[in-house]
Protein backbone atom coordinates (compact mmCIF):
# COMPACT_ATOMS: atom_id res chain seq x y z
CA UNK A 1 0.00 0.00 0.00
CA UNK A 2 1.26 3.54 -1.05
CA UNK A 3 1.57 6.18 1.48
CA UNK A 4 2.72 8.63 -0.94
CA UNK A 5 2.33 9.72 -4.75
CA UNK A 6 4.61 11.90 -6.15
CA UNK A 7 3.61 14.52 -8.72
CA UNK A 8 5.17 17.72 -10.55
CA UNK A 9 4.58 20.16 -8.43
CA UNK A 10 2.72 18.22 -5.30
CA UNK A 11 2.84 15.13 -3.46
CA UNK A 12 -0.08 13.65 -2.43
CA UNK A 13 -0.32 11.71 0.99
CA UNK A 14 -3.09 9.36 2.33
CA UNK A 15 -4.74 11.52 5.63
CA UNK A 16 -4.22 8.98 8.42
CA UNK A 17 -6.28 10.60 10.66
CA UNK A 18 -9.22 9.54 8.20
CA UNK A 19 -7.85 6.17 8.68
CA UNK A 20 -9.62 3.11 8.96
CA UNK A 21 -13.44 4.69 7.62
CA UNK A 22 -12.38 6.27 5.01
CA UNK A 23 -9.23 6.71 2.19
CA UNK A 24 -8.64 10.05 1.51
CA UNK A 25 -5.47 11.14 -0.61
CA UNK A 26 -4.25 15.12 0.25
CA UNK A 27 -2.49 17.19 -1.87
CA UNK A 28 0.41 19.11 -0.66
CA UNK A 29 1.83 22.01 -2.77
CA UNK A 30 2.95 25.14 -0.62
CA UNK A 31 4.98 25.00 2.61
CA UNK A 32 2.20 25.31 4.56
CA UNK A 33 0.23 22.42 3.48
CA UNK A 34 3.02 20.55 4.47
CA UNK A 35 3.41 21.98 7.80
CA UNK A 36 0.08 21.64 8.59
CA UNK A 37 -0.09 18.02 7.25
CA UNK A 38 2.55 16.92 9.33
CA UNK A 39 2.16 18.92 12.55
CA UNK A 40 -2.01 17.99 12.72
CA UNK A 41 -0.31 13.94 12.18
CA UNK A 42 -2.45 13.64 9.07
CA UNK A 43 0.67 12.67 7.77
CA UNK A 44 2.64 10.48 10.38
CA UNK A 45 5.41 8.28 11.18
CA UNK A 46 9.17 9.18 11.60
CA UNK A 47 10.06 8.30 8.49
CA UNK A 48 7.56 9.28 6.25
CA UNK A 49 7.50 12.73 8.28
CA UNK A 50 11.11 12.55 6.83
CA UNK A 51 10.52 11.87 3.46
CA UNK A 52 7.37 14.43 3.21
CA UNK A 53 10.03 17.19 4.96
CA UNK A 54 12.19 16.48 2.42
CA UNK A 55 9.80 16.90 -0.76
CA UNK A 56 8.42 20.11 1.23
CA UNK A 57 11.57 21.82 0.46
CA UNK A 58 12.34 20.17 -2.89
CA UNK A 59 9.39 21.96 -3.85
CA UNK A 60 10.22 25.34 -2.33
CA UNK A 61 13.07 24.95 -4.45
CA UNK A 62 11.05 24.49 -7.84
CA UNK A 63 8.75 26.99 -7.35
CA UNK A 64 11.17 29.50 -5.42
CA UNK A 65 11.81 33.03 -7.35
CA UNK A 66 15.29 33.68 -6.15
CA UNK A 67 17.47 34.58 -8.47
CA UNK A 68 20.78 33.30 -6.73
CA UNK A 69 21.78 30.11 -5.62
CA UNK A 70 23.00 32.10 -2.31
CA UNK A 71 19.11 33.55 -1.89
CA UNK A 72 17.30 30.10 -2.33
CA UNK A 73 19.67 28.54 0.10
CA UNK A 74 18.44 31.37 2.71
CA UNK A 75 15.23 30.54 1.66
CA UNK A 76 15.37 26.78 1.82
CA UNK A 77 17.15 26.79 5.08
CA UNK A 78 13.81 29.14 6.71
CA UNK A 79 11.39 26.45 4.86
CA UNK A 80 13.47 23.96 6.88
CA UNK A 81 12.96 25.13 9.92
CA UNK A 82 9.58 25.56 9.71
CA UNK A 83 9.35 21.98 9.12
CA UNK A 84 11.56 21.28 11.41
CA UNK A 85 9.50 22.66 14.68
CA UNK A 86 6.45 20.84 13.24
CA UNK A 87 7.55 17.64 14.99
CA UNK A 88 11.02 17.94 16.49
CA UNK A 89 11.53 14.43 18.50
CA UNK A 90 11.84 12.04 14.75
CA UNK A 91 15.59 12.12 13.70
CA UNK A 92 14.56 10.99 10.28
CA UNK A 93 12.87 14.39 9.49
CA UNK A 94 16.31 16.37 10.55
CA UNK A 95 18.50 14.06 8.40
CA UNK A 96 16.09 14.18 5.36
CA UNK A 97 16.27 18.26 5.21
CA UNK A 98 19.78 18.26 5.55
CA UNK A 99 20.41 16.25 3.22
CA UNK A 100 18.08 17.68 0.50
CA UNK A 101 19.92 21.43 1.92
CA UNK A 102 23.22 19.96 1.41
CA UNK A 103 22.43 18.62 -1.88
CA UNK A 104 21.13 21.97 -2.90
CA UNK A 105 24.23 23.62 -1.37
CA UNK A 106 26.69 21.50 -3.70
CA UNK A 107 24.97 21.98 -6.47
CA UNK A 108 26.61 24.23 -9.23
CA UNK A 109 24.48 27.21 -9.39
CA UNK A 110 20.91 27.98 -8.97
CA UNK A 111 19.24 25.87 -11.51
CA UNK A 112 21.13 22.94 -10.63
CA UNK A 113 20.45 23.33 -7.03
CA UNK A 114 16.59 23.07 -7.42
CA UNK A 115 16.96 19.63 -9.47
CA UNK A 116 19.67 18.55 -6.73
CA UNK A 117 16.97 19.08 -3.67
CA UNK A 118 14.51 17.40 -5.70
CA UNK A 119 16.70 14.67 -7.14
CA UNK A 120 17.27 14.06 -3.07
CA UNK A 121 13.63 13.82 -1.85
CA UNK A 122 13.14 11.16 -4.50
CA UNK A 123 15.99 9.26 -3.18
CA UNK A 124 15.17 9.67 0.36
CA UNK A 125 11.70 8.12 -0.63
CA UNK A 126 13.32 5.19 -2.62
CA UNK A 127 15.96 4.16 -0.03
CA UNK A 128 13.74 4.10 2.71
CA UNK A 129 11.45 1.41 0.96
CA UNK A 130 14.84 -0.77 0.13
CA UNK A 131 15.96 0.29 3.61
CA UNK A 132 13.03 -1.29 5.22
CA UNK A 133 12.64 -3.77 2.88
CA UNK A 134 16.25 -4.83 3.81
CA UNK A 135 15.34 -4.37 7.89
CA UNK A 136 12.16 -7.27 6.76
CA UNK A 137 14.58 -9.77 5.84
CA UNK A 138 17.40 -9.25 8.21
CA UNK A 139 14.75 -8.88 11.61
CA UNK A 140 12.20 -11.72 10.02
CA UNK A 141 15.37 -14.51 11.09
CA UNK A 142 14.53 -13.28 14.46
CA UNK A 143 11.11 -14.59 14.17
CA UNK A 144 10.50 -18.45 14.90
CA UNK A 145 7.17 -20.10 13.00
CA UNK A 146 3.85 -20.12 15.07
CA UNK A 147 4.91 -17.16 17.54
CA UNK A 148 3.14 -14.42 19.18
CA UNK A 149 4.83 -10.96 18.44
CA UNK A 150 3.52 -7.68 20.26
CA UNK A 151 3.81 -4.50 18.32
CA UNK A 152 3.09 -0.71 19.93
CA UNK A 153 2.02 2.41 17.37
CA UNK A 154 2.02 2.00 13.59
CA UNK A 155 5.04 1.04 11.56
CA UNK A 156 3.81 -0.77 8.63
CA UNK A 157 3.87 1.37 5.17
CA UNK A 158 2.14 4.31 6.69
CA UNK A 159 4.52 5.19 8.90
CA UNK A 160 7.45 4.80 5.71
CA UNK A 161 8.43 5.25 2.32
CA UNK A 162 7.25 1.58 2.00
CA UNK A 163 6.64 -1.85 3.18
CA UNK A 164 7.83 -0.06 7.11
CA UNK A 165 10.03 -1.23 9.70
CA UNK A 166 8.81 -2.96 12.84
CA UNK A 167 6.18 -4.37 10.88
CA UNK A 168 8.10 -4.90 7.72
CA UNK A 169 10.26 -7.60 10.13
CA UNK A 170 6.73 -9.34 10.46
CA UNK A 171 5.36 -8.73 6.98
CA UNK A 172 8.56 -10.08 6.04
CA UNK A 173 8.59 -12.91 8.20
CA UNK A 174 4.80 -13.91 7.26
CA UNK A 175 5.44 -13.77 3.00
CA UNK A 176 8.77 -16.38 4.15
CA UNK A 177 5.86 -18.49 5.44
CA UNK A 178 6.14 -18.44 8.49
CA UNK A 179 2.53 -18.38 10.66
CA UNK A 180 2.92 -15.22 13.05
CA UNK A 181 -0.07 -14.21 15.04
CA UNK A 182 0.05 -9.93 16.53
CA UNK A 183 -0.79 -8.48 19.63
CA UNK A 184 -1.19 -4.93 18.78
CA UNK A 185 -2.27 -2.06 21.26
CA UNK A 186 -4.01 0.53 20.55
CA UNK A 187 -2.35 3.30 21.16
CA UNK A 188 -3.91 5.63 22.67
CA UNK A 189 -3.96 8.88 22.27
CA UNK A 190 -4.63 9.01 18.25
CA UNK A 191 -5.35 5.38 18.30
CA UNK A 192 -2.49 4.28 15.84
CA UNK A 193 -2.21 0.66 16.78
CA UNK A 194 -6.10 -0.19 16.45
CA UNK A 195 -6.85 2.36 13.45
CA UNK A 196 -3.58 1.79 11.37
CA UNK A 197 -1.99 -1.19 12.12
CA UNK A 198 -4.67 -3.29 12.41
CA UNK A 199 -5.67 -1.63 9.16
CA UNK A 200 -2.47 -3.19 7.27
CA UNK A 201 -1.98 -6.23 9.30
CA UNK A 202 -5.58 -6.90 8.03
CA UNK A 203 -5.04 -6.17 4.34
CA UNK A 204 -1.92 -8.53 4.67
CA UNK A 205 -3.96 -11.27 5.78
CA UNK A 206 -2.00 -11.76 9.16
CA UNK A 207 -3.63 -12.26 11.82
CA UNK A 208 -3.93 -9.85 14.48
CA UNK A 209 -5.03 -8.97 18.52
CA UNK A 210 -6.24 -5.88 19.15
CA UNK A 211 -5.20 -4.87 23.06
CA UNK A 212 -5.79 -2.12 24.68
CA UNK A 213 -2.36 -0.50 25.89
CA UNK A 214 -2.75 -1.25 30.04
CA UNK A 215 -3.16 -4.88 28.68
CA UNK A 216 0.33 -5.22 27.72
CA UNK A 217 1.79 -6.32 30.93
CA UNK A 218 -0.73 -8.96 31.11
CA UNK A 219 0.20 -10.36 27.62
CA UNK A 220 3.63 -10.28 28.15
CA UNK A 221 3.28 -11.55 32.08
CA UNK A 222 0.80 -14.50 30.77
CA UNK A 223 3.19 -15.87 28.13
CA UNK A 224 1.09 -15.01 25.22
CA UNK A 225 3.68 -13.48 22.79
CA UNK A 226 6.77 -14.09 22.91
CA UNK A 227 8.65 -10.88 21.34
CA UNK A 228 8.08 -7.49 20.93
CA UNK A 229 9.15 -5.84 17.93
CA UNK A 230 8.61 -1.67 17.75
CA UNK A 231 10.08 0.95 15.53
CA UNK A 232 11.67 4.07 16.78
CA UNK A 233 11.82 7.59 16.54
CA UNK A 234 15.14 8.76 17.58
CA UNK A 235 17.73 5.74 18.37
CA UNK A 236 20.95 7.51 20.26
CA UNK A 237 24.11 5.64 20.19
CA UNK A 238 24.18 4.85 23.69
CA UNK A 239 21.36 2.68 22.57
CA UNK A 240 18.72 4.86 24.07
CA UNK A 241 15.51 4.15 22.17
CA UNK A 242 13.16 7.19 21.71
CA UNK A 243 9.62 5.95 20.59
CA UNK A 244 5.58 6.27 20.54
CA UNK A 245 4.74 7.05 24.35
CA UNK A 246 4.02 3.70 26.05
CA UNK A 247 6.79 1.68 24.10
CA UNK A 248 8.79 2.27 27.74
CA UNK A 249 6.88 0.23 30.07
CA UNK A 250 6.68 -2.57 27.06
CA UNK A 251 10.20 -2.81 27.34
CA UNK A 252 9.90 -2.51 31.02
CA UNK A 253 7.58 -5.18 31.39
CA UNK A 254 8.80 -7.45 28.72
CA UNK A 255 12.58 -7.36 30.59
CA UNK A 256 10.75 -8.02 33.60
CA UNK A 257 9.19 -11.36 31.68
CA UNK A 258 11.92 -12.22 30.08
CA UNK A 259 10.18 -11.34 26.38
CA UNK A 260 12.91 -10.36 23.88
CA UNK A 261 12.98 -6.74 23.25
CA UNK A 262 13.20 -5.75 19.24
CA UNK A 263 13.65 -2.20 18.15
CA UNK A 264 13.58 -1.94 13.74
CA UNK A 265 14.63 1.25 12.29
CA UNK A 266 16.66 2.51 9.46
CA UNK A 267 19.54 4.12 9.92
CA UNK A 268 18.72 7.40 9.36
CA UNK A 269 16.80 7.36 12.49
CA UNK A 270 20.17 7.04 14.28
CA UNK A 271 21.20 9.96 16.28
CA UNK A 272 24.78 9.74 16.64
CA UNK A 273 25.43 13.42 18.74
CA UNK A 274 22.71 13.84 20.67
CA UNK A 275 22.95 13.09 24.17
CA UNK A 276 19.65 11.38 26.02
CA UNK A 277 19.64 14.47 28.49
CA UNK A 278 19.46 17.08 25.30
CA UNK A 279 16.50 14.63 23.37
CA UNK A 280 13.31 16.93 22.81
CA UNK A 281 10.44 15.32 23.14
CA UNK A 282 7.52 16.61 21.57
CA UNK A 283 4.16 17.47 23.73
CA UNK A 284 1.05 17.62 22.16
CA UNK A 285 -2.06 19.49 22.90
CA UNK A 286 -4.33 18.28 26.00
CA UNK A 287 -7.30 17.67 23.53
CA UNK A 288 -5.92 14.25 22.14
CA UNK A 289 -5.99 12.92 25.78
CA UNK A 290 -9.29 14.85 26.54
CA UNK A 291 -11.04 13.05 23.76
CA UNK A 292 -11.95 10.04 22.05
CA UNK A 293 -12.35 10.53 18.80
CA UNK A 294 -13.70 13.97 18.92
CA UNK A 295 -16.19 13.45 21.87
CA UNK A 296 -14.85 14.63 25.18
CA UNK A 297 -14.17 11.91 27.79
CA UNK A 298 -13.40 13.59 31.08
CA UNK A 299 -15.11 16.17 32.91
CA UNK A 300 -14.64 19.83 31.19
CA UNK A 301 -12.35 21.50 33.64
CA UNK A 302 -9.81 18.52 34.08
CA UNK A 303 -5.98 18.72 32.36
CA UNK A 304 -4.04 16.56 30.60
CA UNK A 305 -0.39 16.00 29.96
CA UNK A 306 0.07 14.70 26.68
CA UNK A 307 3.66 13.54 25.93
CA UNK A 308 3.97 11.63 22.35
CA UNK A 309 7.07 10.06 23.02
CA UNK A 310 9.07 8.07 25.62
CA UNK A 311 12.67 7.38 26.61
CA UNK A 312 13.42 3.55 26.72
CA UNK A 313 16.94 3.00 28.37
CA UNK A 314 19.27 0.47 26.49
CA UNK A 315 18.85 -1.82 28.98
CA UNK A 316 15.63 -2.81 28.23
CA UNK A 317 16.65 -3.63 24.67
CA UNK A 318 17.91 -6.80 22.89
CA UNK A 319 18.48 -5.77 19.73
CA UNK A 320 18.15 -3.05 16.91
CA UNK A 321 17.50 -4.00 13.48
CA UNK A 322 18.58 -1.65 10.58
CA UNK A 323 18.95 -2.34 7.18
CA UNK A 324 22.68 -2.68 7.33
CA UNK A 325 22.59 -5.51 10.26
CA UNK A 326 20.90 -6.13 13.82
CA UNK A 327 23.18 -4.04 16.57
CA UNK A 328 23.21 -5.50 19.78
CA UNK A 329 24.57 -4.25 23.19
CA UNK A 330 26.76 -2.36 23.90
CA UNK A 331 25.27 -0.14 21.08
CA UNK A 332 27.81 2.73 21.47
CA UNK A 333 30.35 -0.01 19.60
CA UNK A 334 28.09 -1.98 17.54
CA UNK A 335 25.43 1.34 16.44
CA UNK A 336 29.23 3.36 15.57
CA UNK A 337 29.71 0.25 13.72
CA UNK A 338 26.76 -0.32 11.34
CA UNK A 339 26.93 3.85 10.86
CA UNK A 340 30.25 3.22 9.04
CA UNK A 341 29.67 0.26 7.47
CA UNK A 342 29.27 0.37 3.75
CA UNK A 343 25.56 -0.29 2.58
CA UNK A 344 25.31 -3.27 0.78
CA UNK A 345 22.25 -5.38 -1.02
CA UNK A 346 21.25 -8.11 1.59
CA UNK A 347 21.11 -11.66 0.96
CA UNK A 348 18.50 -14.38 1.16
O1 LIG B 1 2.25 8.59 15.00
P1 LIG B 1 3.54 9.23 15.31
O2 LIG B 1 4.20 9.89 14.14
O3 LIG B 1 3.55 10.11 16.52
O4 LIG B 1 4.32 8.00 15.78
C1 LIG B 1 5.59 7.85 15.67
C2 LIG B 1 5.80 6.54 15.09
O5 LIG B 1 5.44 6.33 13.97
C3 LIG B 1 6.35 5.51 15.86
O6 LIG B 1 6.52 5.74 17.15
C4 LIG B 1 7.13 4.51 15.14
O7 LIG B 1 7.55 3.50 15.92
C5 LIG B 1 8.29 5.03 14.38
S1 LIG B 1 8.03 5.06 12.74
C6 LIG B 1 7.94 3.61 11.89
Amino acid sequence: MDSIRVHRDSISVVDQSLLPDRMVWLKLSSLGDFAKAIGSMKVRGAPLIGIVGAFGIALAAKRSKATSKGALLEELARAASLLLSTRPTGKNLSWALQRVLDSARSAKGLEEARRAAVRTARAILEEDELANRAIGKIGSRLVRNGESVLTHCNTGSLATGGYGTALGVIRAAWEGGKRVTVYATETRPLLQGSRLTCFELKRLGIPVKLIVDGAAGHVLSAGLVSKVFVGADRVLLSGHVINKVGTYPIAALAKENGVPFYVAAPTSTIDPETPVEKVSLEYRDASEVLTLQGRRIAPKGVAALNPAFDVTPPKFVSGIVTEKGVAYPPFRRSLKNLLEKPKRPVSA
